[in-house]
């Protein structure tokens, strides 16, 4: 029986990747901050919360870290632990340079020193492509970064390569592009929508959002999470990238979203002081279903992810099973409950 360690097990990957390996046989170790009585919607909602074992574990703490890797000894670790929310971190600058950037060097350091057999996974992310240089994006595309967050992320990939080329470590980066799921945070835009929009069907509580032009490449967490775990089962250690390879608009999303829903709609913009903001109606009783808001808006903006995955494909033999018309149906299975109480 293999064994792993997930930090960040918590978060929508993390719980994904656990019932990933829990159904392969793996013992699972998830690091969370805090223990104690673990409460986690997530593992709880996909059934797992007792068939994983816990560890506390704050990664900005290095004698900590080095408890976790003693304790648990894992053949493979997948680190997931994040502050993944891009415009907090232009807000927490600081933090997402520690949690995303040093963290990542903390344990791979430690596991230099314990077990340099270990394997292991950084979960690295297109936001590394930022203001992108080529399209798609491939493991080859120059990066450039347009947050704390991706510029952090960007070290944490650079010292996974480091590792791997100093030390021969079998570290691998897996670069992610935007993948969402019924566990999504609200607070992150696909989620946002499906959530807001099953939630107004009672309330007509509008949804408010940033820049809905930004183009993105969605895929759905469960095809991803697949993909970090085969990263770790070939001969040697190579950075990927995960990725659809299809690209729709916030605004796009929304449509798809309200069209599945039934709801018909129009867009239009309204005049606020010096601004013009969008808003969407619904076309039976003017009901405001989406509007915007400049405060969503970021300082740096990244407009445009589409990557290409053909050395996933060809050499882990990965093939993402949802599509973004799936992924939505997913999703609002589970929002529509949820939003009825259930
Ligand atoms: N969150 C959010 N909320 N985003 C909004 C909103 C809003 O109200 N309105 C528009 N957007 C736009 C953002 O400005 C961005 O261009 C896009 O929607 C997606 O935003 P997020 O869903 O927050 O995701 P992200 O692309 O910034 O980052 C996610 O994907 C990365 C992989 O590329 C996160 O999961 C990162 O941790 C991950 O690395």
């Amino acid at each position: 029986m293999k064994t792993a360690l997930i930090t960040g097990v918590t978060g929508q990957d993390g719980c994904y990747l656990a019932k990933n390996l829990l159904d392969k046989g793996y013992k699972v170790y998830g690091a969370v901050k805090h223990t104690t009585g673990i409460q986690n919607w997530r593992l709880d909602d996909m059934g797992i919360t007792k068939d994983i074992e816990y560890v506390d574990v704050d990664i900005v703490d290095q004698a900590n870290v080095r408890r976790m890797i003693d304790k648990t000894k894992p053949d493979e670790v997948y680190n997931l632990a994040a502050q993944s929310f891009v415009a907090l971190s232009f807000e927490q600058p600081e933090m997402a340079a520690l949690i995303d950037g040093v963290g990542v060097l903390r344990v791979l350091e430690t596991i230099y020193q314990v077990n340099p057999d270990i394997k292991f996974y950084q979960a690295s992310t297109s936001e590394l492509y930022g203001k992108v240089q080529e399209v798609p994006q491939n493991e080859n595309t120059k990066f450039y970064p347009r947050s704390p967050y991706a510029c952090a992320k960007l070290y944490g990939h650079s010292i996974t390569v480091n590792y791997r080329e100093a030390y021969n470590m079998y570290a691998c980066s897996g670069i992610l592009f935007n993948h969402e799921s019924p566990m999504r945070g609200s607070e992150f835009v696909t989620r946002k929508i499906t959530k807001g929009v099953c939630e107004w069907l009672h309330t007509k509580k509008p949804v408010t959002l940033g820049t809905i032009e930004a183009k993105r490449d969605w895929g759905h967490a469960e095809d991803y999470v697949e993909g970090m775990r085969l990263m770790l089962q070939q001969d040697k250690p190579e950075d990927y990238v995960l990725a659809t390879g299809e690209c729709y608009s916030v605004r796009q999303f929304a449509d798809m979203v309200l069209d599945k829903l039934h709801i018909r709609h129009s867009w239009g913009k309204k005049r606020v002081g010096d601004i013009f903001i969008d808003e969407c109606y619904d076309d039976e009783q003017g009901n405001v279903i989406i509007t915007t808001d400049e405060k969503y808006k970021r300082p740096a903006e990244v407009d445009l992810l589409i990557g290409d995955s053909t050395k996933a494909r060809e050499k882990l033999g990965w093939e993402p099973k949802y599509n973004l018309d799936l992924l939505i149906d997913n999703m609002l299975e589970w929002d529509l409950k949820r939003a009825n109480g259930k």
